[in-house]
């Protein structure tokens, strides 16, 4: 079964973030830009939130306020649920599923080392099974 760590060396480790003073513009910017869904909110080196695109339709277009005068930190959702990097894929798929979230940020020691979304964990499971059924047809057809 595929760790995170694992994961992270295929898909790279590179993370997309936004301070929590940021405009909703700005980070909603951000996320097109980088074709994603979700920002983790970086108070210096500390993860204190993550702004996602649920986050702007519900907490900010909905409530009718104004992304360019909303600060991130007013409509992020906190406290933010992490993985770690010796997890498998389906302890994280468990916990988006209970905790109903997409995006995972991975924290080693305290430092935040990578983020794993449900798309790199479902493209991670198809793989696994795609492998699994080659080594069957191997089998059986030797
Ligand atoms: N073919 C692939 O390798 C692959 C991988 C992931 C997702 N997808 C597809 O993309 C679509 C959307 O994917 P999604 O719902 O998983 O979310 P998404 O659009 O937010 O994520 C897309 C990719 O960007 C990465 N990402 C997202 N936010 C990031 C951040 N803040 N910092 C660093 N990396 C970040 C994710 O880990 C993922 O690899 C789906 O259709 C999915 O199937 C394809």
């Amino acid at each position: 079964m595929t760790t995170v760590e694992q994961l992270l060396d295929r898909k790279g480790h590179g993370v997309s973030s936004v301070g929590p003073d940021d405009s909703v513009s700005d980070a909603i910017k951000e996320m097109a830009v980088k074709d994603i869904g979700a920002l983790v909110v970086m108070d210096g080196e500390n993860p204190v939130g993550m702004f996602t695109e649920r986050d702007y339709a519900r907490n900010v277009y909905l409530k009718g306020k104004s992304s360019p005068k909303t600060p991130v930190r007013d409509v992020m959702t906190a406290p933010v649920i992490f993985a770690r990097p010796e997890q498998t894929i389906d302890e994280c798929m468990s916990v988006m599923t209970r905790k109903r979230v997409r995006h995972l940020p991975v924290m080693d020691d305290g430092v935040l080392i990578g983020m794993v979304s449900i798309g790199d964990l479902v493209k991670t499971v198809i793989e696994e099974q795609q492998h699994t059924i080659e080594q069957l047809e191997e089998y059986i057809h030797g």
